[in-house]
């Protein structure tokens, strides 16, 4: 029997009905959205129109225009980030981002003169909001934060920092690729000014999907130029969104497939998922705690987590037991830095890094069980 236990890297299985929805589209429909006037190419248009406005539902937003569809939420950051920063810009951020942020963020330094600022966190990823007041210049133009960490499952307090943006009028970007389709997030409520998600995790969607809301006024610049199916005349990128920042042809099988598990998550309802997450959260702290020499990372309480446990079983390599675990036990979880390497060096494993665990809706306690019983038997072999 397998056990997948990797889904902060990408969820697994997903609802049969996403996988049916997508054959469905390609076997039945196949016409591009936004471009044809015949009657296949607009069922394609309102199936992703009702992708957008399922996307603005579950995060409380009310202009489904301004959810704008990317190929993961590494592109939603990346066109926001590039879109927005200009040279001698000041950005803040967290001490746990992906690279995702981070590599985006380092080469915008490099390569147009914007300075960072990184707002420390504790051993357990938690940052301090009155750290970021303090931060804030008289050129911040973006505070950005990860909405929870992808390697201590930390929440990050998005609403006070959203708070704190709101009040100095800086826009405020949240990273919520471990949350959304799990934790509620209130764009107005959490005063978010752009939301990064991507589709492939939580919102149980095909890979290739994930968006950016823009709940914000300001310009962003487009980051590809291209056909939008309309004003084919002009010879620039449309003014109005989700033209101006959408260009090419859509991902249309994989939002269908995304539309199915946004109604999925919808009809399940997310406290529902997120009560059954946070119990298998609860039971896994509690089992791995029982495995010998074992260091878990990260808060121990499940209302400041998400589905994300790091851990190391001193003196044995992570690569080793990962291994083993996969050879001889069909056990898949992660190991190494998590292309998050700064959130490492919080934690001081920013050479070994360590194995993480991604707990998804369609994981049991059983797993659990299993992972413990076989990492006591390997940690007993050494
Ligand atoms: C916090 C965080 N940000 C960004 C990403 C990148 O996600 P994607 O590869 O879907 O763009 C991930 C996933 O690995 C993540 O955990």
């Amino acid at each position: 029997m397998e056990i997948y236990l990797d889904n902060a890297a990408t969820s697994f299985p997903k609802p049969p009905e996403v996988a049916k929805a997508v054959y469905e589209y390609m076997m039945h429909n196949g016409a591009t959205a936004g471009r044809g006037a015949y009657e296949r190419a607009m069922e394609a248009d309102r199936m992703v129109y009702e992708a957008r406005k399922l996307v603005a539902e579950l995060f409380h937003f009310n202009d489904p225009k301004k959810v704008i569809f990317t190929a993961n939420v590494t592109e939603a950051l990346n066109l926001a980030m590039y879109g927005m920063l200009k040279q001698g810009d000041h950005v803040i951020t967290s001490s746990l981002e992906h690279n995702a942020v981070w590599r985006c963020l380092k080469t915008l330094e490099r390569d147009r003169g914007i300075s960072i600022s990184t707002i420390p966190a504790t051993k357990e990823g938690f940052t301090n909001p009155d750290d970021i007041a303090k931060a804030i210049r008289h050129n911040t133009a973006l505070i950005i934060f990860t909405h929870a960490s992808n390697v201590l499952g930390t929440l990050q307090p998005i609403r006070e920092i959203g708070a704190i943006a709101r009040q100095h009028k800086i826009p405020f970007m949240v990273d919520a690729a471990q949350t959304a389709g799990v934790c509620p997030i209130h764009i107005e409520e959490d005063h978010i000014d752009l939301l990064a998600f991507t589709g492939h995790k939580s919102l149980l969607g095909p890979m290739g999907t994930g968006g950016l809301i823009v709940n914000w006024d300001g310009k962003i610049r487009p980051l590809k130029h291209g056909g939008t199916g309309g004003d084919s005349a002009y010879e620039y990128q449309p003014e109005y969104y989700p033209n101006k920042l959408e260009t090419g042809t859509l991902n249309v099988s994989g939002i269908v497939g995304l539309r199915e598990a946004l109604r999925f998550i919808r009809n399940e309802g997310l406290e529902n998922v997120l009560k059954k997450e946070k119990e298998i959260i609860a039971y896994a702290l509690n089992r791995l705690s029982e495995v010998k020499d074992i260091i878990i990372y990260g808060p121990k309480d499940v209302e400041k987590i998400v589905g994300v446990i790091s851990f190391n079983i001193k003196g044995i390599s992570g690569e080793d037991i990962a291994y083993r675990l996969d050879q001889e036990y069909g056990i898949m979880i992660r190991v190494g830095l998590h292309c998050a390497p700064t959130a490492h060096c919080v934690i001081e494993t920013e050479k070994e890094g360590t194995m993480r665990i991604g707990i998804g809706y369609f994981n049991e306690k059983s797993d659990i069980d299993s992972l413990v019983e076989a990492l006591k038997k390997i940690s007993g072999d050494y």
